[in-house]
């Protein structure tokens, strides 16, 4: 939810015409106070079914950290070294007061990157930030998550439900995507934020052809719907060994 503490209205149409970089800097400082924060509810669920199928792991990779949501969760899953990647300066930097110890912070494009990460992780996880991805986009971000892999390595994330045709949350999300579609036409430089650009077959496909073997499981904390599949699910994917 938005409240009194957050970017006002101007703030974050400011932030819309700016690009993805830019954006977030402007945001950063309020980012935690808007609804794009992961909510620790999903982080805890993401937390609990990780360690309750898997265990812990050795090293740990947020991609797209944001001001840190998933970092806290990786320090406490993780035995070694925890790293958040994100393209934005300002928000590795809300990222480094959150979590002043214990973390490295890299400013990198998930789509590059850097050597220094390939094949160092265990466990990498990803929150919030796939809407900024293009469809087109996608192999080249997963192949870069294989690559920081270590063989045998899992890449984690939550993946809701399809929303039906039926429910105004279904016409909300996809007039927003109508609208980015209409800015993005007619001003420069482009914000890539889209929901309905991440459909769960595509997206095993695109996992599947970067080399991972995909799995999900029910996250339990968020329920079923009435047609008996979960509200979210976890989806796993594993580099071969
Ligand atoms: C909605 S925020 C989510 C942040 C955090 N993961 C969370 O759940 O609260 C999306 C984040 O993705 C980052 N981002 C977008 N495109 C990126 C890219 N190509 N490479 C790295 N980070 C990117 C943005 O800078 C922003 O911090």
């Amino acid at each position: 939810m938005f409240t009194s503490q957050g970017p006002s209205l101007r703030e974050l149409a400011v932030q819309a015409l700016s690009s993805v970089e830019h954006g977030y800097d402007l945001l950063a400082p309020k980012f935690d106070r808007t609804p794009f924060r992961t909510p620790d509810r999903m982080l805890d669920a993401v937390e609990e079914t990780l360690a309750a199928r898997e265990g812990s792991f050795g090293s740990g990779l947020d991609v797209c950290c944001g001001t840190g949501a998933g970092l806290g969760m990786l320090r406490r899953l993780c035995r070694d070294r925890v790293t958040g990647v994100d393209l934005s300066a300002g928000m590795l930097a809300e990222a480094a007061r959150a979590h002043p110890e214990g973390v490295d912070l890299v400013r990198a494009d998930a789509l590059a990157l850097p050597g220094a990460l390939w094949g160092a992780y265990d466990l990498a996880v990803s929150f919030g930030a796939f809407g900024h991805f293009l469809p087109s986009q996608r192999p080249a971000l997963f192949a870069q998550v294989h690559r920081a892999l270590r063989p045998g390595g899992v890449f984690a994330f939550p993946v809701g439900a399809p929303i039906p045709p039926t429910h105004p949350l279904w016409w909300a999300v996809a007039g927003f995507d109508a609208a980015m579609r209409v800015r993005n036409a007619v001003w420069r430089p482009p914000f890539v934020m889209y929901y309905r650009t991440f459909p769960f077959g595509p997206v095993r496909a695109d996992l599947q052809a970067a080399g991972f073997r995909v799995e999900t499981v029910p996250l339990e904390h968020f329920g079923y719907r009435e047609d008996g599949t979960p509200r979210w699910r976890l989806l796993l994917a594993r580099k071969g060994a």
